[in-house]
């Protein structure tokens, strides 16, 4: 070993204690007489002392020594006249009698620094120097202490964690695959999987009735703040179980990651129809940390002349509260929000309760004063609050107002990261209705169980069919999602007719699967959940990219390595792509 101690862990107790410490050099201060070096590495930062009085050669040369210089140093663990409150070592440091400069290092690009002078392409182009920074290595403890808790509660209730296949088939269902050409198996591809989903149904036809893996998916599917194309699965499967059993199991799961790392002991989940969902916040993720619940208002504000309104499937507003003084120019902002391509709305309109009791509206000259009354009694609105009003076809107003909430709540302060608020979201349409290709496609995966109530109607209202699937959503993300599975051969057929595929097309994408459901495939279900997004909402954080070590840009580019990149010829004329290729 090149050390006796780490950078962070020596104390006052050790002080006389003959150490040896190896790390980066953080930084150097020179005050004439003495020279100071911070030493660090990833337990800490121990402060090395110099002095010019004791050992001038040794001093001259640490003087010399630039920042990020890996250095192995020698001497004796002392009390610190200055002590430094923010640091664990702060109450000692070392008078350093003997260094060896393990190797030189160019000036790094940016500071190692939680405040580093580094943009966010310069710090992923040298991601392993901003590897080092303090809070993107918490960031990766965190990620390695939540996978150990949730390996250890698994195991505990006698989940097998087994490892699946990353060269599978390719599927048209779900999101774009990622496909690898197979050179002994010329114009052939494997996909990388978007999940395990049907080898952990194959396990549970096998009979290892409860499943788990912590697994990397692949997804080529546009990025966004909380999606990357690879990320990765805590994936689970049960045999046996319905439901209820299944949010038991992994509610219980998440209570026990919130106490261990948070200290939380959170209530139980609520839980929340997808049509609820739908009607009260837009979403089938709404943030539930704040109310401004959607309100409808067809029944009162129709027919009074607004064409707007008269027109529109749907007319809903929220009401902020305390936002009636709100300026025009805050008001102009909002509508400016709202008209943005990602919002997508036409407009918006205000309806202000002032505090005397009187209104004022943009479409004053459509609506009495007691109309508006009527408008205010429906939100429940007090004199101070502001009623913001949208309309239009039912789906995408709902979606508008959604962000116009968000936007709303964020404003006001009422989505502080560290108030959880998590519940399940359930009840989920088994189908959706694709206005392009002109078909239904599975909201899930096509291996997803209607409602047994609601199975009937597949053929009939395939749209009104509710499926046995559900999403953990947290604060306006969604963490996790599931479903019980189809095990019966009849109902999974008839799933894929509704689905559109012929006898033949099921067969030829799913044979392996319909095959092994003739010998005896188990009632199960499962779920997973997105452990990257899991990491980010312990930390309070947005973006999973801090919590990957290498991730990719918005761009999906590895700017480190500049991947992806072309391939020479010759590789690709090997996997028999040359002519595809050429033809591009
Ligand atoms: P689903 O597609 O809902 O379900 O994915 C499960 C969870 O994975 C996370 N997630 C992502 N995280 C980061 N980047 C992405 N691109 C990304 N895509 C998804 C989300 C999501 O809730 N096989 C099913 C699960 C099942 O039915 O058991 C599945 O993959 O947090």
């Amino acid at each position: 070993m090149l050390r006796t101690h780490t950078c962070g862990e020596l104390r006052m107790e050790d002080c006389g204690k003959r150490v040896q410490l190896a790390g980066w050099l953080q930084r150097s201060r020179d005050l004439g007489g003495m020279t100071f070096v911070d030493l660090r590495d990833r337990y800490g930062i121990t402060q090395l002392v110099f002095n010019m009085d004791i050992n001038a050669e040794l001093c001259e040369k640490a003087r010399k020594l630039s920042r990020e210089y890996v250095l192995q140093v020698e001497g004796v663990v002392s009390e610190r006249s200055s002590k430094n409150k923010n640091l664990p070592t702060g109450d000692i440091e070392i008078l350093v009698d003997g260094i060896t400069v393990l190797n030189p290092s160019k000036t790094p690009p940016f500071t190692i620094e939680d405040n580093t002078d580094g943009g966010e392409e310069l710090r992923m182009k040298y991601r392993y120097l901003d590897l080092r920074r303090n809070c993107v290595k918490k960031n990766l403890e965190l990620r390695h202490r939540l996978s150990i808790l949730i390996r250890n509660y698994m195991n505990d209730l006698g989940f097998m964690e087994i490892e699946t296949p990353y060269l599978i088939r390719s599927t048209p269902e779900g999101a774009r695959d990622f496909v690898v050409p197979s050179r002994v198996n010329p114009n052939e591809f494997y996909a990388l999987p978007q999940s395990p989903q049907t080898f952990k149904q194959l396990l549970m036809v096998s009979g290892y009735d409860r499943y788990f893996q912590i697994v990397r998916c692949f997804r080529d599917e546009d990025l966004r703040a909380d999606r990357q194309p690879e990320f990765t699965q805590v994936d689970c499967e049960m045999s046996f179980v319905e439901q209820e059993d299944v949010l038991q199991t992994f509610e219980g799961l998440i209570k026990y990651l919130f106490k261990q790392v948070k200290g939380l002991q959170l209530e139980d989940f609520p839980r929340m129809t997808y049509a609820d969902a739908m009607r009260y916040y837009g979403s089938d993720k709404p943030d539930t940390r704040f109310g401004m619940r959607f309100v409808e208002l067809d029944d009162i504000v129709k027919g009074n002349g607004f064409a707007v309104f008269d027109s529109a499937e749907l007319v809903v507003g929220i009401c902020a509260e305390g936002c009636a003084n709100y300026t025009r120019k805050q008001l102009d902002e909002l509508t400016d929000f709202v008209k943005r391509p990602q919002v997508g709305a036409s407009g918006l309109v205000y309806i202000k309760y002032n505090e005397d009791g009187t209104f004022k509206s943009s479409v004053d000259k459509f609506f009495t004063a007691d109309k508006l009354k009527a408008v205010a009694e429906r939100f429940k609105a007090s004199p101070g609050d502001l009623m913001l009003v949208m309309a239009g076809k039912r789906e995408k107003t709902q979606t508008s107002l959604s962000c116009l909430r968000l936007e709303m709540g964020s404003r006001l302060g009422l989505r502080d990261p560290f108030n959880y608020s998590p519940l399940w979201v359930v009840d989920f349409p088994l189908l959706e209705w694709d206005e392009e290709t002109g078909r239904y496609y599975a909201k899930h995966h096509p291996f997803t169980s209607p409602k047994p109530e609601d199975y009937p109607k597949l053929f009939t209202s395939p749209g009104e069919v509710r499926a046995n699937a559900y999403d953990l959503v947290v604060n306006g993300t969604e963490i996790g999602g599931g479903s019980i599975r189809i095990h019966d051969r009849k109902m999974q057929n008839d799933m894929f007719k509704a689905l559109g595929f012929s006898e033949e097309e099921a067969q030829e994408q799913f044979g392996f699967l319909l095959g092994a459901f003739e010998y005896g495939a188990p009632p199960h279900g499962g779920l997973a959940f997105g452990f990257d997004r899991m990491c980010s909402m312990f930390a309070g954080v947005e973006t999973i990219r801090d919590f990957i070590a290498f991730p990719k840009n918005n761009k999906a580019r590895d700017v480190m390595s500049e991947s992806p990149s072309p391939i020479s010829e010759a590789q690709l004329e090997e996997l028999n792509i040359a002519l595809i290729h050429k033809e591009q």
